[in-house]
């Protein structure tokens, strides 16, 4: 199964957010991963109520409380581990959730052959 390295465990501090982008069928989709309570979860950065990204491309995905991801378009709030919207006008949808582990210091995409990420592209390993 190819898995792809996404971003070293030390960078992904608790509810902070890295975003990449990995080929689907000849679409790039654009995604992020994130920790919170200490668990490494990865979702398309795209709401489900209207599909355009989560934040503003500012890299801010969560909400005031910091117990919520926030779409910043209309407001829509998601749990962070279920990706489940609670509130908003998508209340009961799901983000997108990707398939990632965390192991070697590192957090991994599993099933994808390469991603790209700000800082440079990474190939299976
Ligand atoms: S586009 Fe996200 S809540 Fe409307």
């Amino acid at each position: 199964m190819p898995a792809v390295r996404i971003v070293g465990s030390d960078q992904l501090q608790e509810r902070s957010a890295f975003k990449f982008q990995f080929m689907r069928e000849g679409l790039r989709i654009e995604a992020f991963v994130t920790r919170f309570q200490g668990r490494v979860v990865a979702f398309e950065n795209l709401c489900r109520h209207i599909p355009i990204t989560i934040d503003y491309d500012d890299n801010r995905f969560y909400a005031p409380d910091d117990r919520h991801i926030v779409c910043q378009t209309h407001g829509a709030l998601y749990e962070p581990l279920t990706g489940k919207c609670v509130r908003g006008p998508c209340e009961g949808a799901s983000l997108h959730a990707l398939r990632v582990e965390e192991r070697e210091g590192a957090v991994w995409l599993l099933n994808v052959d390469r991603i790209q990420t700000q800082a440079k592209e990474s190939a299976e390993d």
